[in-house]
């Protein structure tokens, strides 16, 4: 365990130190496998209001609740069917986060309103040790300020959010690099709600056929807040292009897959060619460029595959809208 820590640099103190914070209701950013997380003790609905303030987040967007072991999650989970338990021992700890019906004992701010609960066990040694130590489950989105890109390094966490959170376990960059895959049980058949770390594929493999939140009739607080539309944007004009036909006017940075830029570009950044690579360098080349402030950024669109699902979604979203 120790060892574990010792790798990221993290001390047992510091852990200690960050669990007092949690469970005194302050806030504390830690790093996880996707991105990192502003976390505060689910079960303090004080400390979770502090969650939507500090990020300027609406309170219609509800917030995905880390655990570290199933007994923490029983707590605030009513039901656990079958599926979410295949699902839960092949991809837990992971970027997975399953959504079911909650229990009273969570409070109603967490999950804006909604009768369900977005719950998750994290793969990244800092993040579990964090939660052991404080024993209580952990509300946690990215640790940003709403609608810029998620962070995937400590730097990012302090450039967004900085004295505004009171402490923050360093970890070093995530490894998965895009958020977890959203995926409710708590209607009839699972419906995909965020495409993420954890394939469709694999998900499908395990359980059956999935459907997708479009297929799904509802109204009102149903929707995925995921959606805002200026959701995990960059501020710098974001285009998706074909061919490697680039902007020809003003400064621009292209992110290339495969084939270079028709014109001279300021920057060209040669991305993996796997999608696990890509997603892992992608939002850490957003920020990066983001920062040296171009007229533009174009992303060499990836293949509509399967593996690239995640990737393409949060494209789209990061897609400037003018
Ligand atoms: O990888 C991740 O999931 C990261 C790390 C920190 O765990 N967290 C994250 O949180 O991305 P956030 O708040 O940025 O995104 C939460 C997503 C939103 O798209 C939200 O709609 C969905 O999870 N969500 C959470 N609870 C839900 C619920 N009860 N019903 C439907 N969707 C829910
Ligand atoms: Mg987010």
């Amino acid at each position: 365990m120790t060892d574990e820590l010792d790798q990221f640099g993290v001390s047992e103190a510091q852990i200690t130190h960050a669990a007092v914070l949690i469970r005194e209701g302050r806030l504390v950013a830690f790093p996880t496998e996707t991105v990192y997380g502003l976390g505060a003790n689910a079960l303090d609905a004080a400390a979770v209001e502090r969650i939507y303030e500090t990020k300027g987040r609406p309170h219609s967007s509800p917030i995905i609740v880390h655990i570290s072991a199933l007994e923490m999650m029983h707590r605030i989970v009513a039901t656990w069917p079958e599926a979410a338990q295949r699902l839960a021992q092949k991809f837990w700890p992971g970027p997975l986060t399953l959504v079911l019906p909650k229990t009273s004992a969570l409070p109603d701010l967490v999950t804006a309103g909604l009768p369900t609960v977005g719950v998750r066990m994290p793969a990244h040694p800092v993040a579990m040790a964090l939660l052991r130590a404080a024993g209580v489950p952990i509300a946690a989105p990215s640790a940003n300020r709403f609608t810029e890109v998620s962070p995937t390094t400590v730097e990012h966490v302090r450039a967004s959010l900085g004295s505004r959170v009171d402490y923050i376990l360093a970890g070093g960059a995530c490894s998965v690099g895009i958020e977890s895959t959203v995926l409710s049980l708590a209607e009839e058949r699972a419906v995909l709600l965020r495409p993420g770390g954890v394939s469709r594929l694999e998900i499908e493999a395990l359980i059956g056929k999935v459907i997708d939140k479009q297929q799904v009739v509802t109204d009102g607080p149903h929707a995925s807040p995921g959606l805002h539309p200026r959701h995990y944007s960059p501020k710098t004009p974001m285009y998706l292009v074909e061919n490697g036909e680039v902007p020809r006017q003003g400064n621009g940075a292209y992110l290339q897959r495969k084939r270079p830029p028709v014109v001279q570009v300021a920057e060209l950044i040669e991305m993996p060619k796997n999608a696990a690579g890509y997603a892992a360098r992608l939002y850490g080349a957003l920020h990066t460029l983001d920062a040296l402030g171009y007229d533009w950024i174009a992303i060499e669109t990836p293949p509509e595959t399967p593996e690239w699902e995640a990737i393409l979604d949060r494209l789209r979203r990061a897609k400037w809208r003018p």
